[in-house]
């Protein structure tokens, strides 16, 4: 099982659609395995966007970042992590299939929602970035047989 990163962005938060969005994760049949509301400092947002620090949004996505606090959380299933980015739609809302959360949400490249990580190593940098292991719980999930076969797991 793998386990990934989402942020409910300020634009969810904001917006009063933080619940839809979490219950289309469950939904979905993925575990929650953390989550908590915090408020980002431009320092750890510096290091989460570094990859972007040469563009010319870098400054501004900082900034919409922090106008609210953001939800983080952790989601645990199988392949969980290409299965979120399939339920978030491509970054840009506007050309997000409808039915995704972006295409139904979201109208803007920048205020899009959610962050979800990309890959494994995305995954596990900023799982790490966002929480302490003692925010990540193991806990049996009692759906598991009506979720998956007893062969995908
Ligand atoms: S993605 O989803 O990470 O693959 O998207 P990517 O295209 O790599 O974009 C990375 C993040 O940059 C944000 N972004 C922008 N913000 C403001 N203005 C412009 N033009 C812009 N282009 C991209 C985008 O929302 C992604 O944010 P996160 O938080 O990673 O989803």
């Amino acid at each position: 099982m793998e386990i990934t990163l989402v942020i409910l962005k300020p634009s969810a938060v904001q917006r009063g659609i933080m619940g839809e969005v979490i219950s289309r994760f469950e939904k979905k049949g993925i575990q929650i395995v953390g989550m908590k509301m915090v408020e980002l400092t431009d320092e750890i947002l510096s290091e989460h966007y570094s990859h972007l620090a040469e563009k010319s949004f870098f400054g501004r996505i900082k900034d919409a970042m922090r106008v609210s606090p953001v939800v983080v959380m952790a989601l645990k299933g199988l392949d969980v992590i290409n299965v979120v980015r399939k339920l978030a739609g491509v970054t840009n809302g506007r050309d997000a299939q409808p039915g995704t959360i972006r295409g139904d949400y979201s109208m803007s490249v920048q205020e899009n929602i959610i962050h979800a990580s990309d890959s494994p190593q995305s995954a596990e940098a900023e799982l790490k970035r966002f929480f302490s292991e003692n925010e990540i719980f193991n806990y049996s999930h009692h759906l598991l047989p009506y979720l998956y076969a007893n062969d995908e797991i």
